[in-house]
């Protein structure tokens, strides 16, 4: 029985995946996302993993919870996309409010390259709410709040654990 049971929650892991892939694959190989991999996020994490991490538990997450599942990993893998290196953006552009301004940008450049259903376009818009001033309205978007913060502290902690390790 056990046995059967551990079969049967590795092919539901496999299936989900293969879902999740499905679901993120156009966003995911597109250029534009592509580049996300040139610039760093938080620690040591690129843009690009950074966004294929909070699609990946967007969607395990709502797929549990009987939400959009398809838009809420579409959402993930768009909503840093604002396609320049954070850390240095105060020094080249003098603006300072990067983390007030780039939910907006991303959702641009997610437009001109994709059509997006308008919860993909509020969960993008609303990821940084509470330090973006209106707060989500769907339960797809309070997640990705969610997700976003948590995948960020434990990218953060791991970039400053290899930093003290050498
Ligand atoms: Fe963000
Ligand atoms: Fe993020």
């Amino acid at each position: 029985m056990a046995v059967r049971e551990q079969k049967e929650k590795v092919i539901f892991r496999k299936r989900q995946k293969e879902d999740f892939y499905r679901a993120v694959r156009e966003i995911a190989h597109h250029p534009a996302v592509l580049e996300m991999k040139k610039y760093p996020q938080h620690g040591r994490t690129s843009c690009y993993s950074h966004c294929l991490r909070v699609a990946y538990y967007n969607y395990r997450i709502c797929r549990l919870l009987g939400l959009d599942a398809r838009s809420a990993a579409r959402a993930g893998m768009l909503h840093d996309l604002f396609l320049y290196d954070w850390h240095q953006y105060a020094r080249r552009t003098g603006k300072h409010f990067h983390g007030l301004t780039h939910p907006a940008e991303a959702l641009k450049n997610a437009r001109r390259y994709f059509r997006l259903n308008p919860l993909e376009q509020e969960m993008i818009v609303k990821h940084m709410w509470p330090l973006t001033l209106f707060p989500p309205m769907r339960r797809e978007a309070w997640i990705i709040c969610l997700t976003d913060k948590y995948c960020s502290t434990c990218e953060t902690m791991a970039g400053i654990k290899a930093r003290l390790l050498g």
